[in-house]
């Protein structure tokens, strides 16, 4: 019998943009197994967590929802509770110890094997874990080898936004920064073959997508063989721009040292390139940095800067930085601060050291920041970059941009007049919140600015030709 039939399924997921990707391509291939989206655990059978391990926080949130299912399992025996991705390849059968009522805990290198295990599971074999070698358990082949690949077919209907998608063209990471869990839960850095990429935005397109955004944990160290000849980021670039019907196309994340000038030429020259670089410089300290084990100085995260702002002069530069580093001082935190004045980042996401067992930094040093100092830091660097933000936003004032449509805004205001409010980006992914008449989502439109905050552009649609960035 196929017991799949029927079943209702939820997923939520916690994490980066490559869980979200997970969990559209999980629920893409579940629904064509016969499950049902739901859109709450208690509507479903089998409820699943994709999670996430790079900070403490998000694992924290995944232990108290699976806590909260705790009596739902009691009451309804037959629902399935599974755990996938980052938390299920580093906890492993610690999940099922802390929280006995779980049936499967899968990672991200054996979401492919997902309906098989489900079936396992409801045909009464028991509880299910299913996760790939550590990085020091096996030969490189081997740990790779059990990070399975997992690219099944696109389905529209499961995307959030039909008419943007992400795209993976890498697995894995190879850099090891000293705080990073990353490397251990997803494996080996391995690049997709390119005609493999083509042909997924090729089928995005068909599917009516505009936008792709191209995802690796270093994806400017993308880097494949194909017909003898090596392919990097900026030759993919230049073989997908001409995909008919993508209009836009953008790539995260990028590692400051391999900021080529290649690929800079390519963002400048391609014009469906988006001007859109999130380069991550994690601190301004080269003491930290070298700790961090992020293998490039300040200096040199400066001259990568100098050349993104020369060669792409309108790019939207975004970093990521981490506060309270162990051993991080208050002269470090400055010159953080420093960097960060003088970068004119679009916006940075900060975020507060979390040690991660098994990371170098969590083995080699103690979390002696403490956590009013670190929330403090992380206040401060923020007022600086909102400060930032909020003064390049108000160049847009007076302005027309042009807009990709994501649908209604989540002001709360009421939408059933003829005139909605929407929101949408820009090519340089700024926010902008619009009125405009119903039924734009999904398309690509002129709005003239009329309002800036350090997060968002407010406008209203415009019929002109002639718009900026
Ligand atoms: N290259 C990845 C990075 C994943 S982690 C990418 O695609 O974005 C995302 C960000 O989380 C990192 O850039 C870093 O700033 C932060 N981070 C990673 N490990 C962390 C830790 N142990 N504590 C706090 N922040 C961390
Ligand atoms: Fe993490 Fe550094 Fe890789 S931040 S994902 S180890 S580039």
């Amino acid at each position: 019998m196929d017991r799949s039939m029927n079943r209702k399924l939820y997923i939520e997921t916690v994490g980066c943009q490559m869980n979200v990707l997970d969990s559209e391509l999980v629920a893409g291939q579940l629904s064509a197994a016969g499950y049902q989206l739901v859109a709450s655990p208690r509507q479903a059978d089998t409820i699943l967590f994709n999670t996430c391990s790079v900070r403490q926080h998000a694992e924290d949130k995944i232990y108290s929802a699976l806590g909260r299912l705790k009596h739902i399992k009691r009451t309804h025996p037959g629902k399935i509770i599974g755990v996938l991705g980052c938390m299920a390849q580093k906890d492993r059968e610690e999940i099922f110890r802390r929280a006995p009522h779980v049936d499967l805990v899968v990672g991200p290198g054996q979401l492919g094997r997902l309906p098989e295990l489900l079936e396992r599971v409801a045909s009464g074999m028991g509880p299910q874990l299913e996760v790939s070698l550590g990085r020091r358990d096996g030969r490189r082949s081997e740990v790779q080898g059990s990070f399975r690949r997992y690219d099944p077919v696109r389905k529209p209907g499961v995307r959030a936004r039909p008419h943007q998608a992400m795209v993976r063209i890498m697995f894995g990471c190879d850099k090891f920064c000293s705080f990073c869990i990353v490397p251990s839960v997803r494996g080996p850095e391995q690049s997709r073959p390119p005609e493999e990429i083509e042909a997924e935005v090729r089928q995005l397109a068909d599917q009516g997508c505009l936008e792709v955004t191209l995802l690796g944990q270093t994806v400017n160290h993308y880097g494949a063989t194909s017909g003898g000849r090596t392919v990097r980021l900026a030759d993919l670039l230049y073989r997908i721009h001409d995909t008919e019907g993508i209009r836009r196309i953008r790539f995260v994340t990028n590692f400051p040292s391999f900021m080529t000038d290649e690929l800079l030429q390519a963002v400048r020259d391609l014009p469906k390139v988006t001007p859109y670089l999130h380069v991550p410089a994690q601190s301004g300290s080269n003491r930290i940095l070298r700790r961090m084990q992020r293998g490039y100085t300040v200096e040199a995260y400066r001259e990568m800067l100098a050349r993104v702002r020369q060669t792409v002069p309108e790019a939207a530069v975004t970093s990521d930085f981490i506060v309270g580093f162990p051993g991080e001082t208050e002269e470090d935190f400055r010159e953080t601060v420093r960097l960060v004045e003088e970068s004119r980042f679009k916006n940075s996401f900060i975020f507060k050291y979390s040690p991660r067992t098994g990371t170098k930094a969590a083995e080699r040093y103690a979390d002696d920041v403490p956590d009013e100092v670190k929330r403090r830091r992380n206040n401060e660097l923020l007022a600086v970059q909102n400060a930032i933000s909020e003064q390049e936003n108000l160049a847009f004032r007076g302005r027309t941009v042009e807009v990709l449509v994501e649908g209604p805004s989540k002001t709360g205001r009421k939408q059933d007049g003829p005139v909605v409010q929407l929101t949408g980006r820009t090519v340089c992914d700024r926010i902008v919140v619009f009125d405009s008449p119903r039924g734009l989502a999904g398309s690509i439109v002129p709005v003239r600015i009329y309002d800036t905050t350090a997060v968002t552009l407010f406008g209203r649609v415009v019929s002109v030709v002639g718009v900026e960035c």
